[in-house]
């Protein structure tokens, strides 16, 4: 067992500057929140102002060092400034984290409003590329660590979710690529799934008229498989901690026996899905 794991991913974690994209809610801010809780200096960023600076402000009234800093990542311009925003204010730049995602709506591709489509590839394929050129250009040794978020559709194609899946099947091979590229500058470079989640993006999917039905399944399979973003935050503070590099799943293998388990004990109750119908 490593030092940051027994202090529970404290160690190296301390004072560290981490960007968090993505962070007003979700698994960026129960990220942001434990960083900050092991005395990282975090800027939590996102679209909305309003949201971004609530979540960083409840976390200063804890007595936790974090800033609020609007950026809408499909920006190159606005994610270059969040860069320099973070070295402005705390003097260098050690842990980039690409996790701002979106999906668009659940149906087949020749239905998805083209806008909607391009807004979610803009978010999760340019979104991670600006960030990580952007991380790179500031690491000034070998100890940076860029991670992007992966999800489902990383390995495999997934129907009525072309433009989420299929991207984020981009930003595995993308952040593998860039792990094998950056290995001799000693760089930490991370592709990170969470796993099955309960946040907005699963629990408030938006939808093609005709499609809300399919909704059923997504609420059995969270039901089973689903699980607080708390709970993926502790291992990637772990693997951030451990400066871990490559790919890592939040759940070990044994995850899948936790479906079956659940079914038969009822231990989880179902998450109500509220789907939101998209009508344009
Ligand atoms: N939930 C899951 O089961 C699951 C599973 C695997 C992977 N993931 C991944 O985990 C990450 C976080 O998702 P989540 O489940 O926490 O979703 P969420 O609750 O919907 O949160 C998404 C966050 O991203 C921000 N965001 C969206 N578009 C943005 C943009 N263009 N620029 C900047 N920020 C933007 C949102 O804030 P604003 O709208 O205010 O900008 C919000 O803070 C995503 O990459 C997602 O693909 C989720």
């Amino acid at each position: 067992m490593t030092v940051g794991r027994r202090l529970g991913g404290s160690s190296r974690v301390a004072g560290r500057v981490i960007v968090v994209t993505g962070a007003s809610r979700g698994f960026g801010l129960a990220l942001g929140s434990a960083l900050a809780k092991r005395g990282a200096r975090v800027v939590l960023s996102s679209r909305t102002s309003t949201e971004c600076e609530a979540a960083a402000a409840a976390l200063r009234e804890e007595g936790h060092d974090v800033t609020a800093c609007v950026c809408d990542v499909r920006d190159r311009s606005a994610v270059q400034a969040l860069g320099e925003a973070a070295i402005a204010r705390y003097g260098g730049l050690d842990v980039w984290i690409n996790n701002a995602g979106t999906s668009a709506p659940y149906g087949p591709v020749r239905e998805v409003p083209e806008s909607a489509f391009l807004s979610a590839t803009r978010t999760l394929i340019d979104g991670v590329y600006f960030g990580s050129k952007t991380a790179l250009s500031h690491f000034a040794g070998g100890d940076g660590m860029l991670v992007n978020i992966v999800g489902r559709g990383e390995r495999s194609p997934v129907a009525l979710q072309a433009a989420y899946a299929s991207a984020k099947a981009w930003v595995r091979n993308f952040t593998l690529a860039l792990a094998a590229e950056e290995r001799s500058r000693g760089l930490a470079i991370l592709a990170f799934q969470p796993g099955l989640m309960d946040t907005r993006l699963v629990l408030e999917p938006v939808v093609l008229p005709s499609y809300e039905h399919r909704m059923g399944a997504l609420a059995i399979v969270s039901r089973l498989f689903g699980a607080a973003p708390e709970l993926a935050a502790e291992a990637l503070v772990r693997a951030i901690a451990e400066r871990r590099s490559g790919y890592l799943a939040a759940h070990p293998w044994w995850w899948m026996l936790v479906g079956p388990l659940r079914l038969l004990t009822g231990a989880r109750p179902a998450r109500p899905i509220r789907a939101r119908v998209r009508n344009d």
